[in-house]
Formats: C-alpha cells, sequence, structure tokens
C-alpha cells in the first residue's frame, strides 16, 4: 500500500501549472460569487471538490503557492452581516413528490394516518410552489416589527429593516388582526424584474445573477437598505408561525385572512376534494408556468383543515399534511472533461463530473455527480463524452449517460481508481457479510492519515447541524487543518490556548483579524457545553444521524453511560442488544457505534476532546408534558386514533413507544382485544389503561 505521493515528473509539472492558474480564477470567481454576490452558481459540494484538487494540486507542487492563493484567503460569511432572530415556531421544509401516482399516496397516507376510510373526503388545497426565499412577518398589535429569513429553519437572520422597503408588505395590517401573527410567505422577483435588475447590473459593469431566486435572495440580504429597495422585490403569504389568535380554522381561511389584512396572496390556490383533482391542478399550473411572470418549481398541497393539520404533526422537519409536486428536471448536454474523485468523511470514493459550462434551467452548471463506481460503468461515461445532464431544484445536478453519436474516436472506458487519490492507501468495497455483495461506494482506506477524511470529519464536527461553531466553516477548517493547527476536535477547544502562546498568531494572518479571531474563540467557547445530541452527531458515527444521535442520547442521559454500553457492546452481548432495542435504532447502528468505541484512535480522539468539554443532557420535548420520559406501549385495537397517530402523539409529548412491554415500560395503554402484551403488564405490575384515560391523561397535561 503506497501512503506517500512520489515527486512529480518534469513532464507532469506542466500541465498541473496551468489546471493549478485555472483553478485559482475559478475558485476566486465562486468565492465573489457565494460571498460577495449570494449568487453561487455551484453546489456546495462541487466548490468542495475543487478546493480539494487546489490541495492536492499544491501538496504535489508547493512551488505553486503564493500568498494569494485561495487556500490562503478566507471569504466573510455573509450570515455575520445580520443579527440572528430565533422562529418561535420552527419554519419548516416540505417533503418532495415527483411522480402522478405519489399524489394519490400523499393522500391515502394522510387517510390512513388519520384512520379514515379509503373514500372519505379529504380537502386538499394547490397552489404554485415560488421559487423565492421564504420569510416570516411578525406583526404585533398589527404592525410590522420584525422580519427574518428562514435560515435552518430555527434561527434566520433579522431583515427588518430591507423588508420595510418592500412594497407588497404593509407596515400595518387592515381589519382587525390577532395581537400577535407571524405571517409566513415567499419574496421573489418576477422575471421581467429580474431581466431589468441584470440589464442595470451589466451597465453599471456589476456582476449578474443566474436567476430570479439568487436575485431576490441577494437583494434582501443586502447591508444597505437602499439598494434592498431599489430592487423589484415582491411578497406572496402562505403561511403562518406564531399566531395569538387564528383568523380562521382552515387553509383557505387563514390565505383568505391573509388578503383581507392587506397582503398579496397567489391567486391560483384551488381547493380539491381528490387526488384526481389534485393532479389537474398540478397539470393546470404546469401549463402556466412559461407564462406565469414569476418563477414556479412546483404545486404544493397543504390538507385543508387546520385541526387535521395540527393531528397530522411533522416527520422531521416537514410537515406530514403538506408536500411539495416539484416539476420534472430540467435538462442540458455538455461535454463532460474530466471525472475527479472526492473523498468523504468515512473515507467514501465519489466520481464528480467536471463540465464544459452550461445552463441548465438559468444556472451555470460546471460539475455533476456521477454518483458511484457501478453507475459510471452502467452507463459507460468517459472522458471527453458529450453528455446529458440534469438539473432538479437544489440537488446537485446529475449526469444522466453519454450521447453515443457524438463520443471521440479515442474515448476509453473509465478505470476508477482503487487508490485514493488523496493519501494514495488502498480503496476498497466492502463486502456486505449478509448479502456477500460488494457495496456500491469503493472507499479510501487510510482513515485519519488521509487529509481528506480527517478534514471532511472535521468539518462535520463543527458544522451546523453538529456543533455549529460560527467562524469554523470548511474553509477555516481547510486552512487550520493544513497549517497544523487542528487536527482533531479536541484541537478545535485548545486553539485558543496555543494562540495565546504562538509567536505567529491567527488575529494577523491573512483573512482574519482581532474581532474575528475574538469572536471564534467565543464561539468555541460557547460549545464546551453542548448538548449530547449535538456530540454524538458531531462524532460522525456511520449510520448514527441527528435522529439516531438524539435517540441514543435521551436513552443513556450521558456519553459517560453510552460510552460504557458501546464499549460492552461485542455482538451478542447484553450491551449490544440495549442499543439495538432503543426505538428505532436497531442493529445496523448498534454494530457501528460499537466499532466505533472499539478503534482505539477513536478513544485516543474522545479522551482528548473530553478534557475540554462538558455535554449536557439533551433538552427533554415537552417536559411539562404528564407522559414525558415514560415509556410507553400501545396494545390492542385504538378506536380515537390510529396506532401511527397515537405514536407520534406520544412522541411530541416527550414519551418513548415501545413495541413490547419489559420492566421498563411505565404505561401501557390497552384497548379492546388486548392479549398477551396487556396479560405481561399485568404480570410486572405496569400500569394499564384504556384510550380514554389517555387521552384524559394527555388533555390535563
Ligand atoms: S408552505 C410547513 N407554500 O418551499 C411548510 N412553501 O420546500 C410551510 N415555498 O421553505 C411552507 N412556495 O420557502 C409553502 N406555496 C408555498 C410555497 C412554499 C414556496 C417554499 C418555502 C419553503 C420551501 C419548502
Amino acid at each position: 500500500m503506497t501512503r506517500t505521493k512520489s515527486p512529480p515528473s518534469e513532464a507532469a509539472v506542466a500541465p498541473d501549472a496551468a489546471e493549478y492558474a485555472a483553478l485559482v480564477v475559478e475558485l476566486a470567481d465562486h468565492d465573489r460569487r457565494y460571498h460577495t454576490e449570494d449568487a453561487p452558481t455551484i453546489s456546495d459540494a462541487a466548490y468542495d471538490a475543487l478546493r480539494r484538487r487546489l490541495q492536492t494540486l499544491e501538496a504535489a507542487h508547493p512551488e505553486f503557492v503564493t500568498g494569494a492563493s485561495p487556500s490562503k484567503t478566507v471569504g466573510a460569511a455573509p450570515s455575520e452581516k445580520f443579527t440572528k432572530v430565533r422562529h418561535k415556531v420552527g419554519m419548516l421544509s416540505l417533503g418532495n413528490i415527483f411522480a402522478d401516482d405519489e399524489v394519490a399516496e400523499f393522500c391515502a397516507r394522510i387517510r390512513r394516518f388519520l384512520g379514515m376510510a379509503e373514500d372519505a373526503p379529504l380537502a386538499v388545497t394547490a397552489e404554485p410552489k415560488i421559487d423565492g426565499l421564504s420569510c416570516s412577518l411578525r406583526y404585533e398589535a398589527g404592525v410590522l416589527v420584525q422580519a427574518a429569513t428562514r435560515g435552518d429553519g430555527y434561527e434566520g437572520e433579522d431583515v427588518t429593516t430591507n423588508v420595510r422597503t418592500i412594497q407588497d408588505i404593509p407596515h400595518q395590517l387592515n381589519g382587525k388582526p390577532p395581537g400577535v401573527l407571524e405571517i409566513r410567505g415567499e419574496i421573489y422577483m418576477t422575471k421581467a424584474g429580474f431581466a431589468g435588475v441584470n440589464a442595470r447590473q451589466a451597465e453599471a459593469g456589476k456582476p449578474v445573477f443566474a436567476n430570479p431566486r439568487n436575485a431576490a435572495a441577494g437583494s434582501l440580504r443586502q447591508l444597505e437598505s437602499a439598494v434592498t429597495a431599489s430592487r423589484p422585490l415582491q411578497f406572496f403569504a402562505y403561511a403562518w408561525g406564531e399566531a395569538s389568535q387564528q383568523p380562521a380554522d382552515t387553509q383557505t381561511g387563514m390565505v383568505a385572512a391573509f388578503k383581507r389584512f392587506g397582503l398579496p396572496v397567489n391567486p391560483l390556490m384551488v381547493l380539491c376534494d381528490s387526488a384526481e383533482a389534485l393532479l389537474a391542478q398540478y397539470r393546470a399550473i404546469e401549463a402556466q408556468r412559461a407564462a406565469l411572470p414569476y418563477d414556479i418549481d412546483g404545486v404544493v398541497y397543504k390538507v385543508d383543515s387546520i385541526a387535521l393539520q395540527e393531528r397530522l404533526g411533522f416527520i422531521s422537519r416537514s410537515p406530514r399534511w403538506a408536500v411539495a409536486h416539484k416539476f420534472p428536471a430540467e435538462r442540458a448536454t455538455t461535454i463532460l472533461r474530466k471525472i475527479e474523485i472526492q473523498v468523504g468523511r468515512t473515507g467514501s470514493m465519489t466520481p464528480v463530473a467536471r463540465l464544459d459550462p452550461v445552463t441548465v434551467g438559468g444556472v451555470v452548471v460546471t460539475n455533476a455527480t456521477l454518483h458511484n463506481e457501478d453507475e459510471i460503468a452502467r452507463k459507460d461515461v468517459r472522458e471527453g463524452d458529450t453528455v446529458e445532464i440534469q438539473r432538479a431544484g437544489d440537488v446537485i445536478p446529475q449526469v444522466l449517460g453519454p450521447v453515443l453519436d457524438k463520443r471521440p474516436a479515442d474515448a476509453t472506458p473509465y478505470v476508477f481508481p482503487d487508490i485514493c487519490p488523496i493519501c494514495g492507501s488502498a480503496a476498497l468495497r466492502e463486502i456486505d457479510e449478509k448479502t456477500g455483495k460488494a457495496d456500491v461506494v469503493r472507499r479510501c482506506t487510510g482513515g485519519l492519515i488521509c487529509p481528506a477524511q480527517a478534514i471532511e470529519r472535521l468539518k462535520h464536527f463543527a458544522s451546523r447541524n453538529a456543533l455549529d461553531i460560527e467562524g469554523l466553516g470548511d474553509k477555516q477548517i481547510e486552512q487550520f487543518y493544513h497549517d497544523g493547527l487542528i487536527a482533531t476536535p479536541g484541537d478545535i477547544f485548545t486553539l485558543a490556548k496555543r494562540d495565546a502562546r504562538s509567536l505567529k498568531k491567527l488575529k494577523d494572518r491573512e483573512g482574519f483579524g482581532a474581532t474575528s479571531v475574538k469572536k471564534l474563540f467565543e464561539a468555541i467557547d460557547a460549545r464546551r457545553q453542548m448538548p449530547l445530541n449535538r456530540l454524538i452527531f458531531a462524532l460522525g458515527i456511520r449510520h448514527v444521524g441527528e435522529g439516531g444521535s438524539k435517540r441514543l442520547a435521551r436513552h443513556f442521559g450521558s456519553f459517560a453511560a453510552l460510552r460504557e454500553t458501546a464499549r460492552a457492546a461485542a455482538p451478542g452481548s447484553e450491551a449490544r442488544a440495549e442499543i439495538e432495542n432503543i426505538q428505532d435504532v436497531g442493529g445496523v447502528v448498534a454494530e457501528c457505534v460499537y466499532d466505533f468505541f472499539a478503534e482505539p484512535h477513536n478513544e485516543t480522539v474522545l479522551d482528548d476532546l473530553l478534557k475540554e468539554i462538558d455535554p449536557q443532557p439533551m433538552e427533554a420535548i415537552a417536559t411539562t408534558s404528564p407522559v414525558a420520559g415514560k415509556t410507553v406501549v400501545f396494545t390492542g385495537a385504538l378506536e380515537r386514533m390510529t396506532r401511527e397517530e397515537a405514536k407520534a402523539q406520544a412522541e411530541r409529548l416527550g414519551a418513548k413507544v415501545a413495541g413490547s412491554v419489559s420492566k421498563t415500560t411505565d404505561l401501557v395503554v390497552a384497548g379492546p382485544g388486548a392479549g398477551s402484551k396487556l396479560k405481561k403488564a399485568v404480570e410486572f405490575g405496569i400500569e394499564t389503561i384504556s384510550e380514554e384515560d389517555w387521552l384524559a391523561r394527555i388533555a390535563a397535561g
């Protein structure tokens, strides 16, 4: 296994130098588009691939690096421009569907969840999905007091001053609105407005925006509200957050109320009573799409009754009561110049196609994913091919396949590398013990000696849904890693101490300053007491996502307890069974947790980290509810709600719902026909109540 790179031959240097020079220009361009203009033209993943290529070239040719290299400069994160606003009611996103038959499935799922007959009437609205950016407008006593962007759904940016310049948005509501009302909707720019803005930008020698959505976002997120005022922004109201009183009990009623209060609402919303009617409205809106004055990217369906919306609740971050039916992806053809391999956090090697720039649905695409080795072979995609690419919404564009009659005569089949392009370690496809099949993903076996994996793990550790360390973004992590300042998570927390002793201070580096370094150190310190679930997620254990991390955190309560059980969780042990039996955890996660803690290197990393931090028990959900923290089992028939609904409701109130009765069960809710579980509950002396009692109990809380 080769782990070191051999020095480049003379012949290799010249093409590398040309590629390096082109990359420097390309990255500087993307940095400017992202940081200054709010108008990225490539996905984050594609940008990261460019960055990694730059690092590979710099590692091979240190002589290329100058002070102006993109690897030495750090752009100002735009999010630092605005004050943060915590949303009282989360601004969630929508699940997507693409195929026609998924509309009927959406309706059937809702009926099933609510225990309704298959043919029971169900009123659902259909309206265009506006391609802009969502915004929450807070009115108190009818006066606009705050406007915030969605951000990550929980925390957005305060854009009140800028929103006040949007003519569509009243500063004072008409009629008798509730004392507190957060109206949510989409800020957008019309196609004509966008053309005008770009014409003016071009005339002034300024960069143009890629599409109306980027133009709207760039115009709203301006430090100077005079600039926002000069841009033609518009608004459609379609949802709400906090409301001291609800002016209606249906979606359509709420939207009608928004209209009475003086807000613009979309005229294409209709109320339907069946999946067929929804699909007909989808077709009608799709037919008007090109002629509409603004961009839309699909149709949103919402259950009309707010009482039913409340019963349906959310799955993770999307409502069960609404869905976005997206329009088909847009396609284009271009030339695939090169296939490059991107190495992820777990060593996964993802092939990325580097393309001749092409506009797809208003966005310039230069990179697309080729998914994996088998997909390249199946489609027989070769470097030099003209390929068809597809882009849908925000997802990374993908290569659909080659245009065979345009294939150059000398194109050869692509050979997927069996060594890691970053560290030179062997790259293998694991064999699944159960199926005997090779994993679709080839992985670098270099572990932490592979800089790509080490960096990706650090990025994940500091990322928004993990530790969320402001000022420590991907770029800073790459820089700190390459400069030997941070190699493992614990190093993040000793950075300030080491910096104080160092002669080459962070504040003196290019791209930093005393204030930004002070802020960074404060942000790091603020995370020393992170919630346990975030810490578990941040570790990047395979198959342990945000949900799994919460379940583990809730079950174990402390990091020490998790670690002790995980260490003892060899196959077949009691500890393994304990992890496997946590509701919604299961065997794969249990195995990965065990493997993670069995790795000596991880143990060292954790020891170092735990010297620096003090993880806090996870915030319990709804601790005030009478069933919070209780383990509940539902058995027998339920008459007032479906099993699925009962489970979701119990979990919302902070209870754990288990599938079987054990000594740790606190409460059994038994309906008609309950059998062995009820018997066992009685044997163990567990409290057993009826569905009626359960409903009364949770209503009392
Ligand atoms: S309803 C709880 N209605 O789509 C769900 N969203 O993919 C509230 N969007 O973040 C959203 N048009 O920015 C809703 N008519 C519409 C919409 C719409 C556009 C956006 C919104 C949201 C995103 C989710």
